[in-house]
């Protein structure tokens, strides 16, 4: 598999080859170039578990996402002479490209709806969402397992925690698929897609300031009520664009882990047998194993703001690194035989969520909504067909992973 890339090898996140399969380049830099100078993007990727769990933990200023955590190529092009420092306040983009306090503020203001107890209560209506959505699919035969059960279902839920009707969610599945679509050579032009986004969020934002924003729809009323070290507040543009992380971080991965977990788990009987055995006790460990060899996202990047060394090289202030997390979660020095598919694999540690400053926001409702995707899925299908050849999994810098997963149920008659 490795023979055609170590032959002449170079990487570039935005190589199409790469972007078609990254999966030998990352096994080649973890073992012949940990830390990989990309001199057209003034960037080092790191690809080792180990060493991207080490830099990750470092909270104290040295890496700030100041270029964003998901720079595309234009940004990267523009090489820089030292540190880049925080953004103007006004107009605010995504909280994340701040430094902390900034970035803890905002960031505070969407997290309280995701800690373990708001997401615990949420389970009986992603259960609801996700039998509605296999009444009405299961009778057909056939479908798509990424975009029309765990796609819609996720959707749903994001549309009701932003406060959108739910009957937009094929909506706006549709539209933060559009936006992730990467294209070769330049990667994904968040950008553009942005405005998209916001014809969505600005109108909520503008909607609960009218209302009095008292809390009801937690996300949008602590964004209205945040006040910024200077005393200033959100306009309603800067509230909505906070919210982007939730709107497209909640809609895109979990439908493709689930689809493509399902998928690895039909392909090996015995490990479905073992799944089905008990499910209770037994999906939330598959779910593991389905976030560590599924999760779609690549790297994500930081500009570094004081001098760092990582094997004898040092990156200077104004370089970046990219953490080539889906590199980690293949990396044969934290995972025995890492490119099987073990349902009950021991996972002491895990980086797909990322790890740190940064750390998914959605974690806890991650878990949960794929635990119980695939637990209603398993209960109400007990034999399902993939139809692998009519997959398609587009090349992409950015989210790699199976958007379309045909499938094939017995329809009962
Ligand atoms: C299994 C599914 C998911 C995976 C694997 C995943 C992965 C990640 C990773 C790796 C990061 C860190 C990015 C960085 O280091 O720069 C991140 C951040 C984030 N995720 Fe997730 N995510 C998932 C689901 C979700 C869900 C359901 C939500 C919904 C709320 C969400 C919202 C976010 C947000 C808002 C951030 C940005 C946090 C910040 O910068 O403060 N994610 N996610």
């Amino acid at each position: 598999m490795n023979t055609p890339v170590l032959a002449d090898f170079s990487y570039d996140p935005f190589d199409p080859a790469v972007m078609a399969d990254p999966l030998p380049y990352y096994r080649v830099l973890r073992d012949e170039h940990p830390v990989y100078y990309v001199e057209k993007w003034d960037t080092y990727a790191l690809s080792r578990f180990s060493d991207i769990w080490r830099v990750l933990e470092i909270n104290d200023g040295t890496f700030v996402a100041s270029e964003g955590t998901l720079p595309a190529a234009t940004v990267l092009a523009k090489h820089n002479a030292g540190p880049v420092p925080d953004p103007p306040l006004h107009p605010m983009p995504f909280h994340a490209n701040f430094d902390a306090p900034i970035y803890d503020g905002v960031r505070r203001c969407t997290s309280g709806q995701f800690r373990p107890k708001p997401v615990a209560e949420l389970a009986d209506r992603i259960r609801e969402l996700a039998n509605e959505r296999l009444d009405e699919l299961l009778p057909r035969g056939s479908f798509d397992l990424t975009q029309d059960y765990g796609g819609i279902v996720a959707a749903s839920v994001v549309c009701e925690l932003l406060g959108l009707p739910v009957d937009l969610a094929p909506e706006v599945l549709g539209t933060v698929n559009a936006g992730s679509l990467a294209e070769p050579g330049s990667g994904v032009e968040v950008a553009n897609a942005r405005p998209g986004y916001l014809e969505y969020l600005v109108p909520i934002v503008a909607r609960r300031r009218a209302e009095g924003a008292d809390g009801g729809l937690p996300v949008a009323d602590s964004l209205i009520n945040y006040r910024l070290p200077d005393g200033s507040a959100f306009t309603d543009i800067e509230a909505a664009t906070q919210m982007l992380g939730v709107f497209i971080g909640g809609t895109e991965t979990v439908p493709k882990i689930v689809a493509h977990g399902l998928w690895e788990l039909s392909r090996r009987p015995d490990q479905l047998a073992a799944v089905h055995a008990d499910l209770d006790a037994n999906v939330p460990k598959a779910r593991e194993e389905m976030i560590r060899y599924c999760a779609p996202a690549q790297w994500f990047a930081r500009t570094l703001r004081e001098p760092f060394t990582l094997h004898d090289t040092t990156i200077e202030p104004g370089q970046r690194i990219i953490t080539l997390l889906a590199s980690a979660n293949r990396d044969e020095r934290e995972y025995p035989d890492p490119d099987e598919f073990v349902w009950d694999r021991p996972i002491e540690r895990l980086l797909a969520f990322g790890r740190g400053q940064h750390f998914c926001l959605g974690v806890h409702l991650a878990r949960l909504e794929i635990a119980i995707m695939v637990s209603e899925w398993l209960k109400r299908v007990p034999d399902y067909r993939i139809l692998g050849d009519a997959a398609s999994r587009p090349p992409s810098s950015f989210q790699w992973g199976w958007n379309s997963v045909p499938v094939e149920v017995p329809v009962e008659v």
